[in-house]
């Protein structure tokens, strides 16, 4: 019998020299987080958000909680985010003993919709998580702008989009802070880790301080405040380094997946792909299409359980948050109805992206998916 080839969702390309920095920082014992990689990946990563600093942390979920630590979210306060998002982003506004207010997204880029952002705003609004979805950027510059006239701040999630652009600018560069996740199936990996990128100079030592227990960076063992410990370790710094000297090819490698699925499943009736804004360069994360089960034959779950019956891995969009057991009573007695965030939640569907996948990878995905179609049809 011959074995079904499986096709994961998503593999890390640690090809490099990731090992290699790995035994180094083993072997030079700075393994905690301290050491010549931790330096090096902070200052490789303010290329790649095009920010002054950047702070690495444990991972993607600490990066947004120290964000809002840092802009001071207090219990009573509420936040706006998107409900089509990873849960992290309305955990973190959790932790703070704040309240995540949830708005829809845009259908032209699936990510919130400044409108409707400016219309959730309360008196104890104190400011907006805009996330990257899926690696396209959010209009920022609008989001922006509506805080400005409101006093509040922005926190960019850019957890997902390594390297996308808004009009030519880095994410991670297009708010007051930014924030990344390096989990195993992000496009620069550490396996766990995170980064937070800033400009304000002020702002950055709070952060640091913050991450470091709140020792006083000018006298040693004395702590001023309470902090926390998220550093983030050499270790995992060795891996981000080698990662980040290979960004280049790692980032091409995945645009040339993203560019064979376009080209392979343009024109199957019933699949849309993710919109791509005039004015963004989104990063290749996860190549995401919808599901229109009129046209196409069936439905998302369907077609996501006859790929898996066939060896192919997939994962369906995120459920939104507003309908989750943490979140969701509070977001009916605000009275939020998010029917964008509901359709897309329903229809959406990540397909496998990874720098292993080969060309008759990708064509045995897009014939399967094509033949689901017409089989169900
Ligand atoms: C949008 C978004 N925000 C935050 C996170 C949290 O990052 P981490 O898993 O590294 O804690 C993730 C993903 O994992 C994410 O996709």
């Amino acid at each position: 019998m011959v074995e079904m080839k499986k096709i994961e969702l998503s593999i890390p390309d640690l090809q490099g020299n990731e090992e290699d920095y790995v035994v180094d920082a083993i072997r030079s014992t700075w393994i905690s987080s301290t050491g010549k990689y931790v330096n090096e990946f902070e200052r490789m990563f303010t290329d790649i958000a095009g920010t002054q600093q950047a702070i690495s942390v444990c991972n993607g979920t600490v990066a947004l909680h120290l964000a809002l630590l840092a802009l001071d979210v207090r219990p009573g306060d509420e936040v706006i985010v998107p409900s089509l998002t990873y849960i992290a982003t309305a955990n973190a506004v959790r932790y703070v003993g704040a309240e995540p207010v949830f708005v829809d997204v845009s259908p032209e880029t699936w990510c919130m919709d400044p409108e409707l952002t400016e219309q959730a705003i309360t008196r104890k609004t104190k400011g907006i998580i805009a996330v990257d979805l899926y690696g396209h950027p959010a209009d920022m510059d609008a989001i922006n702008h509506i805080a400005a006239i409101h006093g509040l701040w922005v926190v960019e999630d850019a957890a997902e989009a390594h390297t996308a652009k808004y009009k030519g600018r880095r994410a991670g560069s297009l708010a007051k802070i930014g924030t990344f996740s390096f989990y195993g199936n992000k496009v620069f990996t550490s396996g766990e880790g995170g980064a937070i990128t800033v400009n304000d100079p002020d702002l950055a030592l709070r952060i640091r301080t913050l991450r470091g227990q709140g020792m006083d960076p000018d006298r040693r063992y004395y702590f001023p405040i309470t902090g926390y410990n998220f550093r983030l370790t050499n270790v995992a710094c060795a891996i981000l380094c080698a990662q980040l000297e290979r960004a280049g090819s790692i980032i091409a490698k995945r645009q040339s997946v993203f560019n064979r699925y376009r080209e392979l499943l343009d024109g199957v009736p019933g699949i849309d792909f993710q919109p791509v804004a005039e004015w963004a360069e989104p990063a290749p994360w996860l190549f995401s299409i919808t599901i229109d089960p009129a046209s196409f034959g069936c439905n998302r779950d369907d077609l996501a359980d006859y790929l898996r019956g066939n060896g192919v891995d997939t994962r369906p969009f995120f459920i939104p948050l507003h309908s989750l057991p943490p979140f969701r009573n509070e977001s009916a007695a605000r009275g939020e109805h998010l029917p964008i965030t509901d359709a897309l939640a329903a229809s959406g569907l990540n397909l496998p992206t990874h720098a292993f996948l080969t060309e008759e990878d990708i064509v045995s995905v897009c014939d399967l998916i094509r033949a689901c179609g017409k089989i169900k049809k």
